[in-house]
């Protein structure tokens, strides 16, 4: 659908507002409006319903702002970055693979120099003035902050909500009573200071995400529930062949798709796309190139939907390894580790963190023995390599030199074993799985529009309608949508205009049906209920209207709304 065409609707009825507008707006910024918020929440909702009941994921929240560390450990300072060009007569800048659209499959997989090459070659100048364009320069897209007074620190608005889980690994760990595979869930909104946010909903600068990180045993590559949906059928295009309708199964079993894991989370990334609305014959899971992938992914699926702007990135279901777990053990020296408990008590070599004696004496003094102790404590991944390690002793922090440590190898027999968990990330971008929602709801016959949301997300379940404003058809009307809000619905009461109009008002907002109580009501209890799609209508007992649109929320068909009772 013409994205201008979806975009006026949302404007003039509700749903979406360029930010700031009274002040000439800001690029990647945008207003949720009554609706649009309302559609989001629902959206929010079930992707909750699915991931936290469905699933057992834990749902936490974190500060949206984190200290400089927490980004240094990530990668983000170092490989959070897109490249961008400048046009050397106007000043205007623009996304350097996203103007090399058309001139290659994949311009996001090319390094500076190969995309430089491309525009140059393809004499791309700039689409304001047709000035000359430099060659392409990394741009790091976090907001940088300052916390506190003075100099303050340096903080960082999130880039992702993914960090504040992982900084939170053993939290979560302990609060799942220690087993693994564990789930944190995190929805919010993150922020990302894009290059020339140029595409509505698709590319802001303050987003919305709800992730997903599953914490599994790095070797344990199978998913119980799996079984129950092998045979789903995914339309898939893998990167090292050409694309391709295959079940989950076969997926695995050929190792295009690396482990039942990923599988699972890709199937109930597919489910959770189709609930909330979206076309299933206009959805695909993408592979990333190798060079594609983010500096954090070992594999990436992309859920991408087909919608006017083409074939874009809703979801994206990565296998990030024990990268970000490692890297958070590495940086901070918090111990960041599950336990395996072994059936039997095993003999095994493994690393531990000894005290130098000969140098950890003469500079500890009365201390050393604790010293020693806290050292023995310390995870050798995190002490290895490192020039100092800092310990606590009776509440004071210590700075060790590494002449007073070694990482030796030493033969114990041992109960279990720590280990880095390897983290499964379905991560969603709501404000495009909304935009997607929107596009695919969106008919139009006749200039006749009408958004044809699933009842399930749809801000407004039913619009109610007196007759006439009038001889208590208004007051019956007025309980209608009053027993529709105690029943935690909502509803839109409207006596002004023709029934016709009032359809259409309600058509063209997605609200799936209509109830008009008329002059029967008064002697037989009933009212009209109207389908919103096929402008059916059925009688109902007026007492039974929450109850029927329930039902559609649910899932049912309109026509069993006749056999209510
Ligand atoms: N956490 C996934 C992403 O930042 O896109």
């Amino acid at each position: 659908m013409d994205p201008q065409e979806v975009l006026s609707l949302c404007k003039r009825r509700g749903f979406l507002w360029p930010a700031y507008d009274i002040y000439g707006g800001m690029g990647g910024l945008y207003d949720y409006g009554p609706l649009g918020a309302v559609l989001k929440s629902n959206i929010e909702n079930h992707w909750r319903r699915l991931y936290v009941l469905g699933e057992g994921f834990h749902e936490i929240q974190c500060p949206i702002i984190a200290p400089e560390p927490v980004f240094k450990a990530s990668g983000h300072l170092d490989a959070f970055s897109d490249m961008y060009v400048e046009c050397t007569s106007c000043g205007e800048t623009y996304r350097a693979d996203h103007l090399a659209a058309g001139l290659h499959d994949n311009p996001a997989a090319l390094n500076e120099e190969q995309l430089g090459k491309l525009l140059r070659d393809n004499n791309v100048r700039c689409e304001a003035c047709k000035g000359e364009l430099t060659p392409p320069r990394r741009f790091n897209l976090m907001f940088k902050t300052s916390v506190g007074a003075g100099k303050g620190k340096a903080g960082y608005l999130r880039p992702e909500t993914a960090q504040g889980m992982f900084v939170n690994f053993s939290q979560v760990y302990r609060y799942g009573r220690e087993k693994l595979p564990v789930g944190a869930v995190q929805l919010g909104r993150s922020f990302r200071n894009e290059i020339s946010p140029r595409q509505g909903l698709l590319r802001l600068r303050e987003l919305s995400m709800m992730e997903a990180e599953l914490f599994v045993h790095p070797e344990d590559k199978s998913w119980p529930k799996f079984k129950d949906v092998k045979a789903t059928k995914l339309s898939l295009v893998p990167n090292s062949g050409p694309p391709v309708d295959m079940t989950l199964q076969d997926a695995v079993a050929q190792h295009v798709i690396a482990n039942e894991t990923l599988a699972y989370f890709m199937w109930l990334t597919q489910r959770f796309a189709v609930d909330i609305g979206i076309d299933p014959k206009r959805l695909r899971f993408r592979q990333h190139e190798k060079t594609e992938m983010a500096h954090y992914a070992a594999d990436c699926w992309d859920l991408e939907a087909e919608i006017g702007y083409g074939w874009i990135e809703m979801v994206g279901v990565a296998d990030r390894g024990c990268y970000d777990v490692q890297a958070h053990l590495t940086h901070s020296g918090a111990d960041l580790t599950a336990f395996e408990k072994f059936d039997e008590p095993r003999e095994v070599e493994q690393e531990v963190v000894r005290a130098s004696f000969g140098n950890l004496g003469p500079l500890f003094k009365g201390k050393a023995k604790q010293v020693a102790e806290a050292l023995a404590g310390l995870n050798p991944a995190s002490v290895k390599g490192s020039d100092s390690v800092t310990v606590e002793v009776s509440g004071e922090k210590l700075v060790v030199p590494s002449s007073c440590y070694d990482v030796v190898l030493k033969k114990e027999k041992v109960s279990g074993r720590k280990l880095v968990p390897h983290v499964i990330e379905p991560s969603y971008g709501v404000d495009r799985l909304l935009y997607a929602v929107l596009d695919h709801a969106y008919s139009k016959k006749d200039d006749y529009i009408s958004l044809r949301l699933n009842p399930l997300v749809a801000p407004i379940k039913a619009g109610v309608f007196p007759l006439m404003p009038r001889d208590g058809l208004d007051d019956i009307a007025l309980g209608i949508h009053d027993s529709l809000s105690r029943s935690g619905m909502m509803s839109y009461y409207d006596d002004s205009g023709s029934i016709g109009r009032r359809y259409a008002r309600m058509d063209e907002v997605g609200t799936p049906c209509c109830v008009t109580v008329d002059y029967d009501t008064k002697t037989d209890g009933t009212v009209t209920i109207r389908d919103r799609d096929s402008a059916q209508q059925l009688r109902l007992r007026t007492e039974l209207v929450p109850k029927a649109v329930q039902a559609l929320v649910a899932g049912a068909k309109f026509e069993s709304l006749s056999k209510l009772e």
